[in-house]
């Protein structure tokens, strides 16, 4: 356990530690990963896949990234917050993507918001928003909200042609003023590319060891899932541990192993006696 200062955007920018970031996306979690340590907790539309049990995060709507940005929020009063923009929310005009970003620093308490992708429409909003003081982080490679168009969840960027489009994007990204640059599913060399031609930190995730920053979903780390993900690494095995627990209760409430009297509370004799009676 480390008790350390909130960071913030210039320790990103200027310091050359590693940038640990995972996502989080209630009070538990969030309590886990400030109790680590981290620098960055991302309140991810992830939550759509592994704690609402959406099919596709493109479900996720902006109510539920604030209802679960204020739990993580409260549970890491003390780390830097990240909270995705949902899909549909910044892709249908500027004014809905100012709203939906003031929402999540003003009522869930992010300091920053994150959105994917690099379009010309895209890039605006991350002009506008960083401009007006709502610190940006962006995305590129692969993008969940829109992996129907980019052919199903996989490594982006493996030709000349589509290399050279992310590493376009990331500089765009950049350029128009994120403070901070996610690199989804790319080849390891093309993340080392782009982590040196960009000025802000770049923080991977299925993109090798030479990005600035690393981020997990707290639930592939944790091995809450039995899917083995290549781009992740399982230091625990949370859903094996809980089923197992789980099975041991109710094998045990069946044969009335547990509780034990001890697992209760005693009454004073006299009371009992009158209560009898
Ligand atoms: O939603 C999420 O968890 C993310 C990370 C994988 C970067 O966007
Ligand atoms: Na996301």
């Amino acid at each position: 356990m480390s008790v350390r200062p909130k960071k913030t955007i210039p320790d990103f920018l200027h310091h050359d530690d590693k940038i640990v970031m995972v996502t989080a996306y209630d009070y538990p979690g969030a309590a886990h990963a400030e109790r680590a340590g981290v620098d960055i907790i991302l309140v991810g539309d992830s939550l759509g896949n592994v704690v609402l049990g959406y099919e596709s995060t493109t479900q996720v709507t902006l109510d539920d990234i604030v209802h679960h940005a204020k739990a993580a929020r409260r549970g890491a009063p003390n780390t830097f917050l990240v909270a995705d923009m949902p899909f549909g929310t910044y892709h249908t005009g500027l004014k809905r993507a100012r709203e939906a970003a003031v929402r999540l620093i003003q009522e869930s308490g992010a300091d920053a918001v994150k959105v994917e992708g690099a379009t010309p429409e895209i890039l605006e909003v991350v002009r506008v928003l960083s401009r007006n003081g709502i610190p940006v982080m962006g995305h590129v490679g692969l993008t969940p909200q829109t992996a129907t168009s980019l052919g199903g969840l996989k490594v982006q960027g493996k030709t000349v042609e589509h290399a050279l489009r992310i590493l376009r994007e990331a500089r765009d990204v950049e350029a128009a003023g994120a403070f901070a640059v996610v690199l989804e599913a790319v080849p390891n060399k093309l993340a080392g590319l782009v982590t040196q031609r960009l000025r802000v930190p770049t923080i991977g995730i299925g993109a090798g060891p030479d990005c600035r920053g690393q981020v997990l979903v707290y639930h592939d780390l944790l091995g809450v899932y039995e899917e083995h993900k290549k781009l992740a690494k399982r230091y625990a095995e949370l859903g094996r541990d809980a089923t197992a627990a789980l099975e041991a209760y109710a094998r045990e409430v069946r044969e009335g192993a547990f509780p034990q009297p001890d697992n209760g509370f005693l009454m004073k004799s006299d009371v009992l006696r009158e209560v009898r009676e």
